[in-house]
């Protein structure tokens, strides 16, 4: 069984490609409803809220977790996997995807929430990438609250997309990181307003990486039923249909 996590809804960007690669394996999702969004605490907060949820999952069994949450894992991972001895996969910004695929005189942006872009790991990996000089950083806080409250187009959201990636995008710019689960659930709204941006996200990535884990680690399963349970904050969740109707929305995405 795997445990994959995030502060809400935003995982399930990446629970979804984990469902299609892996059909057979039993999933726990855990949301940290009581504290999204993350951005308005503090690291130090988060690395506790991310250590707790964590340690729930292996006490419900999870043979390995995921981290489907760029901010969990900017301030958590290192912690957890010295601390912690089970397989922890995460998920972070594509910008090596981005930088891969584009030109060196392409600029890259880079949305997500201002806890990841002021991380010392993401930076880090900027600069292993020597692409500070041609990035953009853009924290997109409020996208994380839309998406909470089952707002993923109309006015509201055009308004603050078109204004917050009006700001930095430029002819220039070919490839927009999706650096926050979240922020996949607005893809497609994303290239509509901004036709010179191709969304990319670490969601197939981690997947492909959990897959592996999971051979390597002899852990693979291919007889279970494929079941998810969900938990919002350590209590389980009985009325599934928010859950699955955003999963449903995904699969037809
Ligand atoms: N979904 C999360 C991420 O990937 C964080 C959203 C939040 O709680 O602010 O960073």
């Amino acid at each position: 069984m795997i445990g994959v996590f995030d502060s809400g809804i935003g995982g399930l960007t990446l629970l979804h490609e984990l469902t299609r690669l892996l059909p057979h394996e039993d999933f726990i999702y855990f949301a940290d409803t009581d504290h999204v969004p993350y951005s308005y605490h503090h690291p130090e907060e988060i690395r506790i809220f991310v250590e707790n949820a964590v340690l729930f999952l292996r006490e419900k069994g999870c043979d390995a977790i995921v981290l489907a949450c760029n901010t969990a894992t900017n301030v958590a991972v290192e912690y957890l996997r010295s601390k912690y001895d089970f397989p922890i996969i995460a998920i972070q910004p594509a910008v090596k995807v981005a930088a891969d695929h584009s030109e060196d005189h392409n600029r890259i942006l880079t949305c997500a929430t201002p806890v990841t872009l002021k991380s010392e790991r993401y930076n880090n990996l900027v600069k292993t990438l020597g692409i500070e000089n041609r990035l953009d950083n853009l924290p997109l806080p409020k996208l994380v609250e839309f998406a909470e409250k089952g707002i993923f187009e109309g006015p509201e959201v055009e308004e603050y997309l078109r204004t917050e990636i009006g700001k930095l995008n430029s002819a220039d710019h070919h490839f927009i990181v999706l650096g926050c689960t979240h922020f996949t659930f607005y893809e497609k709204l994303i290239e509509k307003l901004f036709p010179n941006l191709e969304a990319v996200d670490g969601n197939e990535g981690t997947a492909r990486q959990v897959k592996r884990i999971l051979e390597k680690e002899n852990l693979l399963k291919v007889s279970r039923s494929g079941y998810i349970t969900f938990y919002e904050s350590g209590r389980k969740v009985k009325y599934l249909d928010k859950y699955r109707n955003l999963l449903a929305k995904l699969r037809l995405s």
